[in-house]
């Protein structure tokens, strides 16, 4: 099916194929075509230019947007979309004052998700996935990577992977899976968090990779939960079955999981809510894209990432949701770069590259995804009627997505 967009009051975010993650000065920059047209064939963008040049005799289906600006879907690069229940009185006892560590020692937090998993049936687990799955792409999500991690034992931690696998046929948003079997340490393991790591290496570990079931390789590298040398232990045991690492780090303490990530070659070092000079230059002159997750620290009440610093750096930046149960239950994107803006200082320049190219490249597909760039996968936000594209920030918490497009589909449409 061919898709020609007409009369677009602005194409935004339009790159070179070359271009796979935009750094430091270079991320205040949105490159744009104004009264512009597009053409989709298929799943993918096929052309596009200022309207004068536009040739509306190609067949297949003409849609004039305008007043309406046209921007590439966001890519989430970080989400725990799978789960179970949810954690609204964790919520509430946070509210009445118990710290988010607090909650955890108690055996809730993350323990009390993968209680809820393991006692939910693959097929529910599904349903309830689905649903915010559905959810997010509506409000501009066009590529998502999912984690495991709610399970903590060999059989749930499948069954997460399984409905992450189940997601992945039956939508057209491209979704990665990261396997995050390390994401806390279960009861049984209390007194013997070192036979957990070892559980984690010898037994689930090999199930997941023999039946294909990940991509990537997390750890929740935190004072409390893994240590880096836990963390360098699951890294390179996932090395041997071609799991890059995309990892937790620097959420609450700054215990060196930054440098570690990086001598492991980790696409992506995710949250660095607490960011030291050393971690800083560790991700100098690397191939690391850091993470900043604004949800989670609106909901916790926690540091926001140090953006600025990062980007005066020198250094490129994504943004992502952390869509989960326990510390940012939102998946939504636009929020995270209105939040971003409004609480990190960045620029809606800056936000929209970190949400979309950036965020294509920490989850390994930013030749096809994040930008407006012949041969790439036709994934499309089409605004309602703004002013200008910063007005999508400022606009915070209203909703001017009129439509999403993924692989050349209208969401709600297919
Ligand atoms: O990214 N920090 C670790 N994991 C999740 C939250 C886990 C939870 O509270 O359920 C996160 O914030
Ligand atoms: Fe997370």
């Amino acid at each position: 099916m061919r898709t020609l967009f007409i009369n677009i009051k602005e194409l935004l975010q339009v790159r070179e194929p070359e271009t796979i993650k935009i750094s430091g000065r270079e991320m205040q920059t949105m490159p744009s075509i104004k009264n512009a047209f597009l053409l989709v064939d298929d799943d993918k963008i096929v052309s596009f230019g200022p309207m004068v040049a536009a040739n509306k005799n190609k067949g297949g289906r003409v849609v004039d947007v305008e007043g309406k600006m046209i921007l590439p879907a966001w890519c989430d690069s970080h989400t725990h979309l799978v789960y179970a229940g949810n954690r609204e009185q964790e919520f509430v006892d946070r509210i009445n004052g118990l710290t988010y560590e607090e909650i955890a020692n108690k055996g809730g937090g993350i323990l009390n998700s993968a209680k809820t998993l393991q006692d939910t049936s693959e097929e529910d687990l599904y349903q309830q996935s689905e649903k915010r799955l559905k959810a997010v792409m509506q409000l501009g999500t066009g590529a998502i990577e999912i984690k495991s991690g709610y399970g903590l034992t060999a059989e749930a931690e499948i069954k997460m992977l399984k409905v992450i696998q189940r997601l992945k046929k039956k939508y057209p948003v491209t979704i990665k899976s990261t396997f995050l079997g390390a994401h806390a340490v279960p009861a049984e393991y209390k007194n013997d968090p070192k036979a957990y790591v070892d559980h984690v290496i010898e037994t689930i570990l090999p199930q997941v990779a023999e039946a294909d079931l990940a991509e990537y390789i997390d750890v929740f590298c935190e004072k409390g939960y893994f240590s880096v040398a836990d963390m360098e232990a699951i890294l390179t045991a996932s090395k041997a079955y071609g799991l890059t690492p995309k990892v937790h780090v620097n959420q609450f303490n700054a215990i060196g999981g930054v440098p570690s990530a990086v001598k492991h070659k980790a696409l992506s070092v995710d949250h660095l809510e607490v960011m030291n000079p050393k971690d800083i230059q560790a991700l100098k002159g690397s191939e690391t894209m850091p993470v900043g997750l604004p949800l989670c620290s609106f909901f916790l009440g926690i540091p926001y990432t140090p953006a600025r610093e990062i980007i005066n750096s020198g250094l490129p930046f994504a943004l992502a949701t952390d869509y989960n149960p326990g510390s940012s239950p939102s998946g939504n994107m636009n929020q995270v770069v209105a939040t971003a803006c409004i609480k990190m200082k960045i620029t809606p320049e800056e936000a929209i590259n970190a949400a979309t190219l950036n965020g294509a490249y920490a989850m390994g597909i930013a030749e096809t995804h994040g930008s407006i760039t012949i041969g790439k996968k036709a994934n499309l936000i089409i605004t309602k009627p703004i002013p200008s594209y910063g007005y999508l920030p400022y606009d915070f918490g209203n909703n001017n997505v009129d439509k999403v497009m993924i692989g050349g589909e209208f969401v709600g449409e297919e």
